[in-house]
């Protein structure tokens, strides 16, 4: 695991990066705007839990210091990129996103360090059931796409694949409980799912009213043809998160990914 200090330029980005498209593309908008909100808060839970860590746990703290920059680094380059989404028009983003970010809020303020890491770890283990979609399933969805976008993605869910021990041996170590991390992955998904549901379904509304995306029977099938094979998949995937022997750390990264990481790898060092 190490920290790449990774620069994307967006300048010729669009909000529907891959026209052949348009409807994945603002689902995965959507997701993207609630990056700049979650891994803050994912970051500020970890350096609580670093701070109930033992002094023997120092392999752990390191990798806790790692997570934290790998997500810090996520995070400033998905603001990058909806920036070009709030100069193209829409304008509500910033009222779904205000919302979102006052939940974060409540969570610190009002809920416990276990529920905190519970939720975080929730999230944590779909971004490795995403990443294999991405790696794997998704070239429909992506061979036509802007570059730099296709990039984002796929150096964010790359980083999130080698980083996807860090959560849940942390919530290990200090809470452990079945149930609970149940509790806390169910909760996630269904919080995030809402919010990427109703963002998603804003982004494209607003499209089909204003003829960007042409509201025929083609631009729905194109919508559920995505989102029955990634829930479906999805679904299935991550069944395995609910037994109580999973670990992330038995899960391989794809030879994709690892592809990804190299070339990122290869770019900061030509860069130093
Ligand atoms: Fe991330
Ligand atoms: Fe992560």
């Amino acid at each position: 695991m190490k920290h790449r200090k990774v620069r994307i330029d967006f300048s010729n980005a669009l909000p529907h990066w891959n026209p052949a498209e348009p409807e994945f593309s603002q689902r995965q908008n959507a997701a993207s705007t609630v990056l700049p909100h979650l891994e803050p808060y994912l970051n500020k839970v970890m350096k609580l839990a670093k701070d109930q860590l033992a002094d023997t746990d120092a392999v752990l703290k390191d990798e806790i210091a790692l997570f934290i920059k790998q997500e810090a680094n996520h995070y400033k380059q998905h603001q990058a990129f909806n920036r070009m989404l709030y100069d193209n028009g829409y304008e509500k983003l910033k009222v779904y996103e205000a919302g979102l970010q006052q939940d974060y809020d409540q969570f610190l303020k009002q809920r416990s360090l276990k529920f905190n890491l519970a939720y975080s770890e929730g999230f944590e283990s779909s971004g490795i059931v995403v990443a294999e979609f991405f790696f794997k399933h998704a070239s429909r969805w992506l061979d036509n796409a802007d570059d730099s976008v296709k990039k984002l993605w796929l150096w964010h869910l790359a980083e999130e694949f080698e980083h996807r021990t860090v959560c849940y041996d942390v919530y290990q170590r200090l809470y452990g409980s079945y149930f609970y991390r149940i509790y806390g992955l169910l909760y996630a998904m269904v919080h995030l799912f809402s919010y990427g549901g109703r963002v998603g379904r804003y982004l494209i509304t607003q499209d089909r009213e204003s003829g960007c995306i042409v509201n025929d029977w083609r631009s729905r099938w194109r919508l559920l043809r995505f989102q029955v094979f990634q829930s479906a998949y999805l679904g299935f995937k991550m069944l395995r998160v609910l037994s109580p022997f999973y670990d992330p750390a038995n899960y391989a990264m794809p030879k994709a990914a690892e592809q990804v990481l190299a070339e990122a790898d290869l770019a900061t060092s030509t860069e130093n």
